[in-house]
């Protein structure tokens, strides 16, 4: 019987693959799956408890409840400058940040369509491309500033283009795009008339002073924009699923009917929960803040006592590492040799880097540690790198 040629093309999440490889080895820390290992803060756990005890269990209004709405509204306008926001109009509530991605994809391309993604990239984009049936075209994100060439992302715009995925802050490289660049991709969206999906999820993390800038918040981009966001990363709850896309009216109706039937509508009482967790103070994102400076300079620190040549990232909750010397020392053949020889030798897993690329060569020598782990999680995984600290 024959099934899918889609899925025949693409395989299974390497992330998520790794993380049930650490779980088949004792002691190992999982430092590849991005997810933390401490807890949500309580008021936002009380206000789910509070929900399901009010009995809100049923579907809630497929795009999204009224009060989730009102707080991406409130909380878009004010942090991400966007100034559009209709509660009633411009939001869809997705399952979590990946149906939000892919629902926006499937709700604006045809055949032939072609879709820009900076590689590195997060490697769902790929499968989304092809479930949406879009071509994918990369540009590269170079090492160690993580800059692209501007001439070469203009080559890659033409009529067939529909649309751009940012992802900023970025995994996993840890950049966050400037003003100057999202102006640049700015002006090419308009003049090819094509969306730019951005992918926010880590807006809130950023490190050494860096600003998050929404490319949806510049100048006439508010047709030419869909902004995606959730609660997985800002608040620790990746498996809540609640996310969100924003965008315009037009490019709204059509992403709705798209999640309606794929998902119905994401978990209601954790919606209300969402909103609460929407309206928390200036004090919670200092204190996010602090706590993932503090934990990029801690593993940082280790790696770089190592051979593993890590690079320092401006946002996000990763660190990518260049082995190539270490790779040579142990006669590992690629990035995939090297994650399985460091979570058998090391104790650590990580995310090999040819999961990042089209082709895998570009991450052969790379890999992704996560940083999202509690104080004793990040001090055990620096002893594991002290058996290979540098002599
Ligand atoms: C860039 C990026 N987008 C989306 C996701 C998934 O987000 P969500 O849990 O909201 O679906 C991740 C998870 O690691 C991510 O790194």
């Amino acid at each position: 019987m024959d099934l899918s040629n889609i899925t025949k093309v693409f395989s299974e999440s390497v992330i998520r693959e790794m993380t049930r490889i650490a779980n088949e080895h004792p002691g190992c820390i999982n430092l590849a799956q991005g997810f933390p290992d401490f807890s949500a803060p309580e008021s936002i756990k009380n206000a789910a408890i509070e929900a399901i005890r009010a009995d809100i269990n049923q579907y809630a209004i497929t795009w999204g409840s009224v009060s989730l709405r009102n707080a991406i509204a409130e909380k878009i306008t004010e942090y991400n400058k966007l100034k559009f926001v209709d509660p009633a109009k411009n939001i869809t509530v997705t399952c979590g940040s990946t149906e939000a991605m892919l629902s926006s994809m499937k709700a604006i391309i045809n055949p032939g369509d072609e879709v820009i993604i900076f590689e590195p990239f997060y490697e769902n984009y790929g499968p989304d491309c092809l479930l949406s049936g879009a071509t994918p075209r990369y540009i590269m994100l170079n090492p160690p500033d993580w800059k692209f060439e501007f001439d070469e992302l203009e080559q890659l715009f033409n009529e067939r283009t529909k649309a751009i995925i940012i992802n900023t802050p970025n995994n996993p490289t840890g950049k966050v795009f400037n003003q100057k660049e999202l102006k640049f991709i700015a002006d090419l969206c308009l003049t090819y008339d094509c969306i730019a999906i951005t992918d926010e999820i880590y807006e809130h993390i950023l490190f050494d002073d860096h600003k998050h800038i929404s490319i949806a918040s510049l100048s006439d981009m508010e047709n030419n924009s869909i902004t995606i966001n959730s609660i997985s990363k800002t608040y620790s709850l990746t498996g809540w699923r609640v996310g969100w896309a924003v965008a315009s009216e037009k490019i709204t109706n059509e992403l709705k009917k798209v999640h309606d039937f794929l998902t119905v509508g994401a978990p209601a009482p954790l919606q209300d929960a969402a909103a609460f967790a929407l309206s928390l103070g200036d004090d919670y994102y200092k204190w996010l803040g602090d706590f993932y400076q503090h934990a990029r300079d801690k593993l940082f620190n280790a790696l770089k006592q190592t051979s593993l040549n890590p690079i320092k990232p401006d946002g996000a909750y990763y660190i990518i590492t260049n082995c190539e010397d270490y790779m040579d020392q142990y006669c590992l053949q690629d990035s995939t040799d090297l994650a399985i020889h460091l979570v058998k030798n090391i104790g650590i897993a990580t995310v090999p880097g040819s999961s990042f690329y089209a082709d895998p060569k570009s991450g052969q020598y790379q890999t992704r540690f996560c940083f999202c782990k509690k104080e004793e999680t990040l001090q055990s995984a620096t002893q594991c790198l002290n058996k290979i600290r540098h002599k």
